[in-house]
């Protein structure tokens, strides 16, 4: 059955409303500070996904090489029979991956916020895969309570997180996150997770200053939304995209630095930046194997296995929940 069983539906007005209330509480804050997922609109998805094509942002394509080498062994560590959960699927591109290494999959599971996104990827993998049962969740995965009913058929439910999308969670929220995936995923339940790795600092700072400036118009994607969506007057002359690596707390942090004081309005109110302000907009978590470990740990999973390019650029790693039957 290709039913639809949790498109929770959320309409574009729930959207906007969630989105003022972030951006006039966030801009209140100090320091100023706006969640990364409202990057995401139409065109900042776009956008990243030409970044995800830069020279300079080896993510992607390092991932994508780690795991059609090691699709195999994770379709053998899981075994036949599963459900493939994944969160924040996206046009499902790395999942085929699996989905055509798993043997005798019983459901694949993809969840996104957005419900254009996931009708589209539903739609085209119906098409590509006749025999697949495509179950969407149209849901935040921060959020997210049960998975479809068809998941109960299945022997074990194996969750896919890539794209080092763990790495934009703070370290509490990674762990809540993946506590609460954890419990989603049940008895004897697997996380094939993707984590960017510790490396070379410039490395890591070109990854996110690219010379195109892909990565910039990302960022400032955001004022240009806030002018459309809430009516804001950013002009984004004023404003510049900056990245750096803090080696300390081991994380890319991302802003928007007004490049000298202004006043601009959003929704109403009226906000004065500074010359050299910030408004944060991203971390990015980089991990080492130790590091993965214990976030693992912390949930109650463990590493059962452990992948990465021969750079050691980027890790897969599948991580599993003990085999808590008395
Ligand atoms: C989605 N996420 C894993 C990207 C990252 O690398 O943290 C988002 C990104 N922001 C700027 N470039 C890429």
């Amino acid at each position: 059955m290709n039913g639809s069983a949790l498109l929770l539906d959320r309409d574009t007005q729930d959207d906007r409303t969630d989105f003022r209330d972030a951006v006039l509480a966030g801009l209140s804050a100090r320091p100023r500070a706006i969640p990364a997922k409202f990057l995401y609109d139409a065109r900042g998805s776009a956008l990243f996904d030409a970044i995800c094509d830069l020279p300079e942002y080896y993510p992607t394509r390092t991932e994508t090489g780690i795991l059609r080498a090691c699709a195999g062994e994770v379709a053998t560590l899981s075994g036949p029979g599963c459900a493939l959960v994944e969160f924040g699927s996206g046009s499902s591109v790395k999942s085929r991956l699996l989905l055509e290494a798993m043997d005798r999959l019983v459901a694949y599971v993809p969840i996104d916020i957005s419900r254009q996104h996931l009708d589209q990827t539903a739609a085209r993998l119906r098409r590509d895969y006749p025999g697949l049962n495509v179950e969407p969740v149209c849901a935040d995965y921060m959020a997210l309570e049960r998975l479809p009913d068809e998941v109960s058929a299945a022997r074990r439910r194996i969750g896919f997180f890539p794209g080092s999308t763990i790495g934009n969670l703070t370290p509490g929220e990674a762990t809540a996150f993946l506590k609460r995936v954890r419990r989603l995923l049940g008895t004897r339940g697997a996380l094939v997770l993707g984590v960017d790795l510790r490396k070379d600092p410039r490395r890591l700072h070109d990854a996110y200053n690219d010379a195109a400036g892909v990565t910039a118009e990302f960022t400032l994607n955001l004022l240009r939304r806030m002018n459309r969506e809430l009516d804001a007057n950013f002009d984004l002359s004023g404003f510049a995209h900056e990245a750096f690596y803090n080696p300390v707390e081991g994380r890319i942090e991302i802003y928007v630095r007004s490049l000298r004081t202004q006043a601009v309005t959003v929704a109403g109110r009226t906000f004065t930046l500074a010359e050299g302000e910030r408004i944060h907009t991203e971390y990015s978590y980089k991990y080492d194997e130790a590091g993965i470990r214990a976030l693992a740990a912390s949930a109650d999973f463990r590493i059962g296995r452990f992948w990465s390019d021969a750079e050691r650029l980027f890790a897969v790693v599948y991580l599993e929940a003990p085999d808590d039957r008395p």
